[in-house]
């Protein structure tokens, strides 16, 4: 029984995917079209200033996992690995790679001469 209703969603499915392709093509698109933003600002003008940095899912659909930013010599020591985690010069992931929601934004602070990021790479769920 359980079997035969799998059977026949399987086939509602696929017969849904040869209907409508440009629906779920246009879904997939959409995403792709929303790229992870990297914001900063500077909250402190002490010495060293102070930035905080604001990471968000830009699409409204999918959760995004593994968003990898381009963070020059970005030191561990500044942040919270869970926040952002160094994983090689130039090379740092945001949230542990785990997913953002659709539309979440994650936030940090540092306190440094400011270090220039943007994301390098990161995967859609719903992809
Ligand atoms: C970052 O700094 C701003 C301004 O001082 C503050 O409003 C915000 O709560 C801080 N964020 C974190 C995650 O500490």
């Amino acid at each position: 029984m359980k079997m035969q209703k799998q059977r026949v969603l399987t086939f509602l499915l696929f017969t849904a995917s040869l209907t409508f392709p440009s629906l779920i093509h246009s879904l997939g698109a959409k995403c792709a079209a929303n790229a992870p933003s990297v914001q900063q600002t500077q909250v402190g003008n002490g010495y060293p200033p102070k930035f905080m940095v604001e990471v968000q899912n830009n699409c409204p659909m999918c959760p995004v996992i593994n968003i990898h930013l381009k963070c020059g010599g970005f030191p561990q020591a500044l942040v919270n690995p869970r926040l952002l985690k160094v994983v090689a010069p130039d090379d740092c992931v945001v949230n542990g790679g785990l997913p953002l929601s659709p539309l979440q934004e994650i936030s940090f602070n540092y306190s440094h001469q400011k270090f220039l990021m943007h994301p390098s790479s990161w995967s859609f769920q719903c992809e």
